[in-house]
């Protein structure tokens, strides 16, 4: 179900980084106080039952809402990040996205098999930066992994939860 007060607040950008795509810019629902609350509390009613333990962020604008959710669910945030980061040992994944390719990784010690995994980001489009995601967290064999993004794009010939085996519960705030 579509928020309003979100829908109402998110800023579209046409031909954003390039011709053709539409970017939703998500800064504008992180800067304003009523879309973040609005954000941390569905986020926080969808997962407060799911005895999540960890939250893995993507780079960059994942970091936002994983830190507030894994604060209200005393669960621990993990960083995924472009390469070279990290300063630790990692384990890596290579993907494509809407616009170009890129690489993810996180570090190698930051998952255990006990683990009840969220994996978030702002945005859902093509899927592969999830996808490349989710591929890496699994190797880690947790108990279960859940996925969130605050924005899925469905309206644009976009099915990036296609991705995604049927049995992997995949949530979005907004679909636009
Ligand atoms: C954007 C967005 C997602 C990804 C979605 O990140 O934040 O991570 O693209 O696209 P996909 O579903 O086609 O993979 P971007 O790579 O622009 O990085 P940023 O968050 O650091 O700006
Ligand atoms: N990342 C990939 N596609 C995007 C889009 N259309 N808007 C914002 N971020 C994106």
């Amino acid at each position: 179900m579509n928020n309003k007060t979100l829908l109402e607040n998110l800023r579209n950008i046409p031909d954003f980084p390039k011709k053709g795509v539409i970017f939703r810019d998500v800064t504008t629902l992180f800067d304003n106080p009523d879309c973040l609350q609005i954000m941390e509390e569905e986020l926080y009613d969808l997962y407060k039952d799911k005895g999540i333990t960890k939250i893995v962020g993507i780079e960059s604008r994942g970091f936002i809402m994983s830190s507030a959710l894994a604060i209200r669910l005393h669960a621990g945030v993990v960083l995924c990040r472009k390469p070279g980061k990290l300063p630790c040992d990692t384990i890596q994944e290579t993907y494509t996205k809407e616009y170009g390719t890129d690489t993810i990784e996180i570090h190698k010690d930051a998952i255990t098999s006990d683990d009840v995994v969220l994996l978030h980001d702002d945005l859902l489009a093509t899927g592969g930066t999830m996808k490349a995601a989710y591929d890496l967290v699994k190797k880690f064999n947790p108990k279960k992994i859940y996925i969130n993004f605050i924005i899925e794009l469905t309206r644009e010939g976009m099915h990036g939860r296609d991705n995604f085996d049927k049995e992997t519960e995949v949530t979005s705030l907004l679909e636009v």
